[in-house]
């Protein structure tokens, strides 16, 4: 049967699941039949799931696990995070024990700026677009009010709108560099329209304009779209604790292993292909966040890489020091994300876990996501500088394989009794299997 087909989206959720199991699957029923166990048992859940985007076909499971202890600005909290990487949740509860009786997690939300930007082309005489731009900056805002009115009584709204001369980077580029606050929404939406209108406005005005009449040149919009760069929403979070304070570490002093988490951290900062690793063990625990709130791990990945590069050169996102017997680290993430509006109240998983961390703001959000990242990148670094990674990931990892390799529940048993003192492998448990066959 052939693979092209056209109209596809307008067909029924059961003729599409027809026809993609009978053109790309052997056992066509038992492929529909995996898609169906996969819908959820509430009619009404399963609709809102399909209408979240095109095409939906069934659900695609990540666990939900909670990570508990976690003291932030001396409040307790437990973690919601969805993630499929097995170490990361014991990772993060772990951290979580090693600071609760050590004053904990702090955090604060430095400013939380968002951008925008219209692209446009302009060939005339650049003195001519900025006395335009500054003659009609007001009329231009004036004209998203129908827009702005809501968000500026949640306290948002647009903050600032420049003119920039692009020219020297790309021939007769210019832009509206547009920034804003949006409260406790992502505000994508609310950016976008705002972006739109903003360039009809820039459109229309240039067009009724003697100046650009005069010179016959015109504005031509190129695109009107939000930033997923916002180094000026940004988030720091934070733990400190005197050297003698911090237990030994296998065999290592405490002084001994902070200075070695700090040594591995000057790593990151000086190495990039160090750094990048470092950096994605942080968004271990922050996409495990933003995932469970519902918010976008593609714009928070894309922002947050670049704000490790803004140097020219990519870093670690978080730092160490050790100073007057005080060991600290710290963590600065960029992260544009949003408790109302968007999947927050439709998707109930993401309701739970809203309700789990007490509703908060998107400010206390931030909070709560860059000390998970800080928390993740403490439990890498804690097994990388003393036993290793494969320890913990490997016990972790051990469930995979035994459910891999069809164990049975007692050889599951016995194998954990087992691996508890043997080093584990796929190998290692594939011939443990074999010689306990029961
Ligand atoms: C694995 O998911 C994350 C780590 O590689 C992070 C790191 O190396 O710092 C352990």
């Amino acid at each position: 049967m052939s693979a092209r087909i056209d109209g596809f989206s307008k067909l029924t959720k059961e003729e599409k699941i027809n026809w993609i199991t009978a053109t790309h699957f052997k056992d066509a029923p038992q492929a529909a039949q995996q898609l169906r166990s996969y819908w959820n048992s509430s009619p009404k859940v399963q609709t809102q799931h399909d209408e979240f985007i095109e095409n939906t076909l069934s659900n695609f499971y990540l666990p939900l696990g909670v990570a508990p202890n976690f003291l932030i600005n001396n409040s307790l909290f437990t973690l919601p995070m969805v993630i499929e990487e097995s170490s990361v949740v014991a990772a993060a509860g772990n951290a979580a024990k090693f600071w609760l009786d050590k004053g904990g997690f702090e955090a604060k939300v430095i400013d939380t700026l968002k951008v925008g930007q219209v692209h446009f082309h302009y060939k005339g005489d650049p003195s001519i677009l900025k006395t335009f731009f500054e003659k009609n900056k007001i009329a231009m805002l004036e004209a998203t009010k129908s827009l702005t009115l809501n968000m500026e009584k949640r306290g948002g709204g647009i903050v600032s709108l420049d003119l920039i001369d692009k020219t020297d980077d790309l021939e007769h580029y210019y832009q509206l560099y547009v920034r804003f606050r949006t409260a406790d929404a992502m505000g994508a939406n609310f950016i976008n329209s705002c972006l739109e209108c903003l360039a009809d406005a820039l459109q229309n005005l240039s067009q009724q304009d003697v100046s650009f009449k005069a010179q016959d040149s015109k504005i031509e919009i190129i695109m009107s779209i939000l930033s997923n760069y916002v180094p000026e929403c940004l988030v720091q979070a934070k733990v400190s604790c005197p050297l003698d304070t911090i237990p030994t570490h296998e065999g290592m002093s405490g002084a001994a292993f902070a200075k070695k988490i700090v040594q591995a951290i000057d790593i990151a900062n000086c190495e990039s292909y160090r750094a990048v690793t470092h950096n994605k063990g942080i968004m271990n625990g922050v996409d495990a966040l933003i995932l469970a709130t519902g918010n976008d791990f593609r714009a928070i990945e894309a922002g947050v890489h670049a704000y490790a590069s803004r140097s020219g050169k990519y870093t670690s996102l978080s730092h160490a020091s050790i100073k007057e017997g005080q060991f600290t680290m710290e963590l600065s993430l960029p992260l544009a994300i949003g408790t109302v509006g968007g999947l927050t109240k439709l998707h109930p998983m993401v309701n739970w876990c809203m309700e789990l961390l007490g509703y908060p703001s998107s400010k206390k959000l931030m909070e709560i996501i860059a000390v998970a990242g800080l928390a993740q990148n403490f439990a890498a670094l804690r097994s990388l500088v003393t036993s290793g990674i494969q320890k913990g990931h490997m016990k972790m990892h051990l469930f995979n394989i035994l459910n891999q390799l069809e164990a049975t529940d007692i050889q599951k048993e016995a194998a954990l009794t087992h691996f508890k003192t043997h080093t584990i492998s796929v190998k290692a448990v594939g011939d443990f299997l074999t010689t306990n066959q029961s």
